[in-house]
């Protein structure tokens, strides 16, 4: 059973597989997406030895092992793009800004920093986290610094533990922290100890599973780049009011350069610090100094530099086009 042209998806299908694939991962597809999904779903389908996408439907909603099936599918249907140090100017406002304000905050208090990198696909990020902060904190060694990171895919998840990247996608990483946090291995480079040491990767689905609060606690800063820009309005402002309960006060939030909280939540402050635009869970008093830019403002003049106004239009087919599923 090979070939995609062997599957027909009908409207009434794709209506289904639209709903089921939103409802286990959040995932917004539109009509413009609807070829690649064709394409994800006669994939799995073609995999399982299975001979229509009607007969796939109903293995996916009776099966016994449905829900590893559905996983499967969210996993075929993921983009797992990412690199090292993506949007770079964020790296530099956290090395700069972020991580010597928290830790200044903290002096008093318990010395805890924690992280989220949600959506982490294959680890480039946190690891790009967890260096800056090796880079930040001169006195690394009275901290305790955590850096969780989730996401759905399974076998992103596994390439991220193993830390292990080939040379072509070290593009990102400058050479002094090649020499510092990772050693040649295998023709690659694997990341060292001393950074793997503070990132734990675990699976989450950040549409359906509890909050991992319960394990690791409230966190100072989360990153959540080029998730939400997959899913639909209200799963992404369900997603987001979610992260505004786990982030400390004076806290922040990185999205990814595309994506914004216009029309998603009100409750955070837009905030730019050196020409980069991030969103802080404002603290009960606004800190001196700091530029503060309610989010509705955006409505009447115009978004920041760099952010792509993808939910002026209802639905999302631009995204859909461009990005198929997850
Ligand atoms: C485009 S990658 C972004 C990776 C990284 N955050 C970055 O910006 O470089 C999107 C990731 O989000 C994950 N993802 C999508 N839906 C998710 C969900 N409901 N829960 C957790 N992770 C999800 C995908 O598996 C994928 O690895």
């Amino acid at each position: 059973m090979n070939g995609n042209h062997t599957f027909k998806l009908s409207e009434t299908g794709f209506q289904r597989f639209r709903e089921l694939v939103n409802r286990a991962g959040g995932v917004a597809i539109t009509h413009a997406g609807k070829d690649l999904l064709r394409k994800g779903l006669a994939a799995r389908a073609g995999a399982l030895g299975v001979t229509t996408l009607e007969d796939y439907y109903r293995l996916l909603t009776t099966d016994i092992n449905r829900e590893e099936e559905v996983r499967r599918l969210l996993r075929q249907l993921s983009v797992p793009d990412t690199r090292f140090f993506r949007n770079q100017s964020q790296f530099d406002v956290l090395h700069k800004y972020i991580i010597p304000e928290l830790a200044r905050r903290k002096l008093e208090e318990r010395r805890v920093l924690r992280f989220w990198c949600a959506g982490c696909s294959t680890g480039e990020e946190p690891y790009s986290v967890a260096m800056t902060l090796l880079d930040s904190l001169p006195d690394r060694d009275n901290w305790k610094v955590e850096v969780l990171a989730t996401d759905l895919n399974e076998q992103a998840l596994d390439q991220a533990r193993r830390g292990w990247y080939q040379k072509s996608r070290m593009a990102g990483v400058g050479q002094p922290q090649r020499e510092r946090y990772f050693h040649r291995s295998d023709g690659g480079f694997q990341v060292n100890d001393e950074v793997r040491r503070l990132v734990t990767f675990t699976r989450h689905n950040l549409v359906n599973d509890p909050l991992p609060i319960e394990v690791y606690g409230i966190c100072d800063v989360v990153f959540c780049r080029n998730v939400i820009i997959y899913f639909t309005h209200s799963t992404a402002g369900f997603v987001i009011e979610h992260f505004f309960d786990i982030i400390n006060p004076g806290g922040y939030l990185f999205l990814g350069h595309s994506e914004t909280l216009w029309k998603l939540s009100a409750r955070y402050a837009l905030v730019e610090i050196g020409g980069t635009f991030i969103y802080s869970k404002p603290l009960p008093t606004s800190l001196s100094g700091r530029r503060f830019i309610p989010d509705r403002r955006m409505r009447d003049s115009g978004l920041p530099p760099g952010v792509d106004d993808d939910r002026r239009v209802s639905g999302s087919d631009r995204r859909a086009t461009e990005q198929s599923a997850i």
